[in-house]
Formats: structure tokens, C-alpha cells, sequence
């Protein structure tokens, strides 16, 4: 059941606190080091100002867009995010039967707690689902990345979402505070089989980090490889600087997530608002061009569509809507941020999100100047 009073994103993060443990809520919503990423990120939206355009027709108007030849009933994607579990029992089942009943896209972690078969035989015949992709760490056992590629293309998935900007995970202070550890029982089920490297001999002087993890971190080779063994669409997250994007395009990535991975990674990146502009110039019109990081408001959904994106992802509010009331409170959450980006539509004289980035609602060089002020 929904609790009562809970009519926004920030409501049902409050909320959570009363319903997760300490070290639960400091591996979701911690960001790594300072956290200065991870609160840059919601800020850098709140801080666009909207310029609404008044006396426009809007009737009739809606927020369907297109991506990668797809017709969807509206831009919000449930990001990628792993070990639901941890946050209600029904995990990424209840996750994808929510974004499916409202149209959103949903895109199942490489780290999910429930086996991707289960999720695609759940959802690939709701009527109204949005795109279901499947998001892919590269293990070092690339063998076994070749077996779970082709189960994620037999239980139809649409497309690989590979992320990049995680090799190794960043300085997590806030999970090392409270003494989160992940609970043995909660396993990466899709991953059952493969073969974990074994940490490496240094020799005196050798790096542990340099040495060892990083010899495994995946490489633009990789995308190539990737590209080669499987028939999906492949599209990189996690892609912030303007020539990785040009390169992620020439490699043949279909489109970029322009991510920080939510300020859990390197700290002091900008906020993905700041760094959206500089690569969509950069790979141009027609690469679809996705973002996440600190979207917790429709106006945050109509700003990403106004600069140019084409898409957007939720990550934490999605996950406290599941901790609240599993299935019910992914469908509040997403439905809330649906109806809020509708509002903000009709008050900035918006009929369609395609027509969001022609009207000058945001000032397209506001968040540069932002950034460099
Ligand atoms: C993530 N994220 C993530 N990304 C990814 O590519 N694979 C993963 O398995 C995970 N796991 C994960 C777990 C948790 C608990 C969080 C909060 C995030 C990053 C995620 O996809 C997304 O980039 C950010 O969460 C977006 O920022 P917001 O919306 O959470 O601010
Ligand atoms: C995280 C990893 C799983 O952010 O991507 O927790």
C-alpha cells in the first residue's frame, strides 16, 4: 500500500528512510567521496530556469517521442540498477511490471537479483511497455559474456546498454561509514557460472588497483568485439566528454547515456546537466543522445528534452518507490514524474517534447555558462 501524503519523488525518499536500514539506505543513495557529484547533479537541474512561452495553442498535445525507431508513450527510462532485492522482495519483477503498465522503458542491470528470463517473460507482452534493455558490465570471462548476450537476445531484449565509466567502483564513504555489506544470500543471479579472475601476484612496487583490476577494465576494442557478437543495438552509458561520444559513435554505438552514474563513481564530474549540451553538438542531430543523474521533477524531464535529449533515466526515486510499496510505488513514482512533465508541458506552451527543443524555454547555452561561472 502506498503510505499516505507521499505526492512527490521527495516525499518518497523521506519516506524510505523509515523503511530501509542505515547501510541499505548509504548503498543506494550515497555517491562516491564527497557526494559533490550527487548533489550537482540535482541542483544543475533545478537551476535551469524554464522561460515558458504563453497564449500557444496546446490542446491535443502529448508526450510521445520517438527512439531508435520506436514509438514511445513518453521519455522516462528506468535506469539501469542493480541488487533490487535489497529493497523489496518482488525486486525487478515488481521494477518492470511498473514501467511496463506506465509506458516506461526499463533497462535490467547485469548486478539484477532476478534472472533476465523471468523479467522479459513478465513483460514482453504488456501492450503498453516501453523499450526493455538490458545493461552490461564487461566481465573479464568474455566467454561467459558471449553466453549471456545471447540469452539476453533470446529472451528478447532490445538493446545492450554497456556502461563505461565504472571499471572500478568508486570511493564509497558513506556505505564504508555505516558497514554496508552486501548480504551473502543476494546474488547476481545472472552471472551464476562465470569465472571470477583470481587476484594476481604483485610483484614489490606493483599496484594493486593498476596491476590487477584495471589489466580486466573493458576498452573501445571491446565495443568493436561486442558489436561483432551480437545483432542488438549497442549503446554506451556513461559517455560525459564530447570526443568519447564522437569515438562511441564511430565504434557503431547506436546512442549515449550521458551519465556520471548518478555522482557514484569519480567525484567532481559535472552535473550531466552541464555536460549534455557540449555532446549532443558533438555527435549531432541524429544520435539519439540519453541522460540520468538527479532527474526528480517533470520540469527536470522537460528541461533534458528542451536541451536536446531524447530520453532520460531515473535511477534512486525509482528504487525508494519500490522500497515504499513495491510494484505500486515504482507506478507512483513514475506516474507522478509523467504527470508533473505534463503540467510543465502545458505551462510552457509545449505541445510535444519535439517541439520543446525549438521553443526557447531553456536558454540552450544556460547550462555552460552555469558550469563555467
Ligand atoms: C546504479 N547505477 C548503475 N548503473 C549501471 O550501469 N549498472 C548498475 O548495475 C547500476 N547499479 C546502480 C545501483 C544503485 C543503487 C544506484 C543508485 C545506481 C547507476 C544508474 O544507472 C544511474 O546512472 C543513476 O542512478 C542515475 O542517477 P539518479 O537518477 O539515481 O540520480
Ligand atoms: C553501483 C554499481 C553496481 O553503482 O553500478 O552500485
Amino acid at each position: 500500500m502506498l503510505p499516505d501524503g507521499v505526492v512527490t519523488l521527495a516525499d518518497h525518499e523521506d519516506r524510505v528512510n523509515t523503511v530501509l536500514s542505515p547501510q541499505t539506505l548509504a548503498y543506494f543513495n550515497g555517491g562516491a567521496a564527497d557526494e559533490i557529484t550527487l548533489r550537482d547533479n540535482m541542483r544543475a537541474w533545478q537551476r535551469i530556469p524554464l522561460r515558458p512561452r504563453v497564449l500557444r495553442s496546446v490542446a491535443g498535445g502529448h508526450t510521445r517521442v520517438s527512439l531508435l525507431g520506436r514509438s514511445l508513450a513518453h521519455p522516462i527510462l528506468v535506469a539501469p540498477m542493480a541488487y533490487q532485492r535489497l529493497a523489496h522482495p518482488h525486486a525487478e519483477q515488481a521494477t518492470a511490471l511498473a514501467a511496463a503498465v506506465l509506458g516506461a522503458g526499463m533497462v535490467l542491470s547485469t548486478q539484477a537479483t532476478t534472472l533476465l528470463e523471468d523479467v522479459a517473460q513478465l513483460v514482453l507482452t504488456e501492450p503498453s511497455r516501453g523499450p526493455l534493455w538490458f545493461q552490461l558490465y564487461m566481465l573479464p570471462d568474455r566467454a561467459f559474456v558471449r553466453k549471456l548476450i545471447q540469452r539476453v537476445e533470446t529472451a528478447g531484449y532490445e538493446a545492450l546498454v554497456l556502461t563505461v565509466d565504472a571499471p572500478v567502483q568508486g570511493a564509497r564513504e558513506r556505505e564504508r561509514r555505516t558497514g554496508y555489506r552486501r548480504p551473502p544470500e543476494l546474488a547476481a543471479v545472472n552471472l551464476a557460472g562465470r569465472v571470477a579472475p583470481r587476484p594476481r601476484e604483485l610483484q614489490a612496487g606493483q599496484s594493486r588497483l593498476f596491476d590487477d583490476l584495471m589489466t580486466h577494465a573493458p576498452s573501445w576494442e571491446d565495443v568493436t568485439w561486442l558489436r561483432s557478437i551480437t545483432h542488438l543495438p549497442v549503446i554506451l552509458k556513461g559517455i560525459t566528454h564530447p570526443l568519447d561520444a564522437q569515438q562511441a559513435v564511430a565504434c557503431g554505438a547506436v546512442g549515449v547515456i550521458v551519465s556520471n552514474h548518478g555522482g557514484r563513481t569519480l567525484d567532481t564530474m559535472p552535473a550531466t546537466a552541464h555536460l549534455l549540451p557540449a555532446v549532443l553538438q558533438a555527435v549531432g542531430s541524429e544520435v539519439p543522445v540519453l541522460v540520468d543523474g538527479g532527474i526528480r521533477r517533470g520540469t527536470d524531464v522537460l528541461k533534458a528534452m528542451a536541451l536536446g535529449a531524447s530520453a532520460v533515466l531515473v535511477g534512486r526515486p525509482v528504487l525508494h518507490g519500490l522500497a515504499n510499496a513495491g510494484a505500486t510505488g515504482v507506478a507512483h513514482v513514475l506516474r507522478l514524474l509523467r504527470d508533473e512533465l505534463e503540467i510543465a508541458m502545458a505551462l510552457c506552451g509545449c505541445r510535444s517534447l519535439d517541439e520543446a527543443a525549438t521553443l526557447g524555454i531553456v536558454d540552450s547555452t544556460w547550462p555552460t555558462r552555469a558550469h563555467t561561472l
